[in-house]
C-alpha cells in the first residue's frame, strides 16, 4: 500500500461455488482499475460463507480457488493486500462491538436476510441476521473510503454508513463514512435464464450463470440458450431484460458503449448478438484461465501472497482496534 492517494479501498467476495460473470463485471473488474490509484484490500470473506451449511473439505478447496481467481483476474499482489478474512481476527472483534450498536429492526429489514431465510428455511441462524454487521466491520476496520460492489450490496453499504455515523456520534470521530463505488453499466448482471433475477453463484439453474471457470464450449452453449423475447429487435430497454443484459455484458467486456453495441446489431437477429457476446466473453476470460492454471501450479507462491496480505491487514486492523477499544473505554492491553 504505497499509492500517492491515501484513500483506502476495501472489497470482498464470498467463497461459495466459483466467481461468476456478475461478480466479475459488477465488482472484480473495477477492483483492478482502482489498484492503480488507491490503497486496496481485497479479501476472501470466508467467515461470511459460514452462514450457510457447507462441506468443510469442499469449502477449504473453494476458498483457495477463490484467492487464485482473484489473482487470475489480474489483481496485482504487490499493489493490493489480498488475504482471507478468517486470518485477521479483528474482523470478528469489531463485528461484536458494532453489533452492540446495531438494532435488530435494522437487520430484519435487510433484503438479503429475507431472501436467504426464505431459501434456507431449515437454517435461519443468527449469523445470517448479523451478516451485515460483519460486513460493516470488514469495511470500517480499515477505515475504507471506497467500496467497489455490485448493486445488490447497496443496502448493506447504507447500513454500514449508518453504523459508522452512530459510532462516531456516540464515541467521537473514529470511522470515515465509506462510499459505494458501482459501475455505471453492469452493476447488476442478470441471470441468462430468468433475466429479471440477478445472476448468482448459487442459482439452482446453472444455465443462468456463467462462471469464470466455465469451459469455452459451456460458455457458448449457455449464451446461445439465453432467454430473450419475441421482438427480435436489439434494443436496450427495460421491457426487453434478456436482450438488455446481453448488450450490457457485451459492452462492458468489449469496452464499447451501449449505443455502439446496439448500432452493431441493427437489423440483425438475436442469434448474432448471442454468438458474438459469447465470443467476447470467451476472449476476455482467456487470460484469466491461463493465469489461473499458472497460479495453481505455483501454490507456494500463492501461500506467500495470502500470508503476507494477512500480516499487513492485521497491522492495519490492530491500529483501528486500538483506537476503537480506547474510544469505548476498554482497558488497554
Ligand atoms: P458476493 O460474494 O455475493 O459478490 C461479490 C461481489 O460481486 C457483486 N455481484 C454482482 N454484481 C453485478 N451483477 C451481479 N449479478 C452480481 N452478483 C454479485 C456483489 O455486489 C459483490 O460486490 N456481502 C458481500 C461480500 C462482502 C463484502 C464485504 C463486500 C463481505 N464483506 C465488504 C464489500 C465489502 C457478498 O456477499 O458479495
Amino acid at each position: 500500500m504505497s499509492n500517492q492517494n491515501d484513500k483506502i479501498v476495501f472489497s470482498g467476495a464470498q467463497p461459495t461455488g466459483s466467481l461468476t460473470l456478475g461478480n466479475y463485471i459488477g465488482a472484480v473488474k473495477n477492483w483492478k482499475t482502482l489498484e492503480k490509484e488507491y490503497n486496496c484490500l481485497y479479501c476472501i470473506v470466508d467467515s461470511h460463507s459460514l452462514t450457510v451449511r457447507h462441506d468443510p473439505k469442499e469449502f477449504n478447496k473453494t476458498s483457495l480457488s477463490f484467492l487464485v481467481q482473484y489473482l487470475a483476474s489480474g489483481l496485482d499482489p504487490d499493489k493490493n493486500i489480498i488475504y482471507f478474512q478468517s486470518h485477521v481476527p479483528q474482523h470478528a472483534e469489531l463485528s461484536w462491538v458494532l453489533g452492540c450498536n446495531t438494532y435488530i429492526g435494522e437487520l430484519n429489514r435487510m433484503t438479503q436476510f429475507k431472501d436467504k431465510s426464505e431459501k434456507h428455511k431449515d437454517n435461519i441462524n443468527s449469523g445470517l441476521l448479523t451478516y451485515p454487521v460483519l460486513m460493516a466491520a470488514d469495511i470500517l476496520l480499515y477505515k475504507a473510503n471506497l467500496v467497489p460492489v455490485g448493486e445488490d450490496q447497496k443496502q448493506h453499504l447504507e447500513l454500514t454508513r449508518d453504523i459508522a455515523n452512530r459510532f462516531n456520534n456516540l464515541y467521537g470521530e473514529t470511522f470515515p463514512i465509506p462510499e459505494p463505488h458501482m459501475p455505471k453499466v453492469g452493476a447488476r448482471i442478470m441471470s441468462l435464464q430468468e433475466p429479471t433475477k440477478k445472476m448468482s453463484k448459487s442459482d439452482e439453474n446453472v444455465n443462468g450463470t456463467i462462471f469464470l471457470m466455465d469451459s469455452e464450449d459451456v460458455i457458448m452453449k449457455k449464451m446461445k440458450r439465453a432467454v430473450t423475447d419475441s421482438e427480435n429487435n436489439v434494443v436496450y430497454r427495460d421491457e426487453q431484460p434478456g436482450v438488455k443484459n446481453l448488450i450490457t455484458i457485451h459492452s462492458r467486456l468489449a469496452g464499447i458503449s451501449i449505443d455502439e453495441v446496439v448500432a452493431q446489431y441493427e437489423g440483425k437477429g438475436y442469434g448474432a448478438l448471442k454468438k458474438d457476446t459469447a465470443e467476447v466473453v470467451i476472449e476476455s476470460l482467456r487470460p484469466f484461465k491461463d493465469r489461473y492454471n499458472e497460479y495453481m501450479n505455483n501454490l507456494d507462491y500463492v501461500e506467500n501472497i495470502y500470508k503476507k496480505g494477512a500480516k499487513r491487514a492485521y497491522e492495519l486492523a490492530e491500529d483501528t482496534m486500538t483506537l476503537v477499544r480506547k474510544r469505548i473505554g476498554l482497558i488497554q492491553k
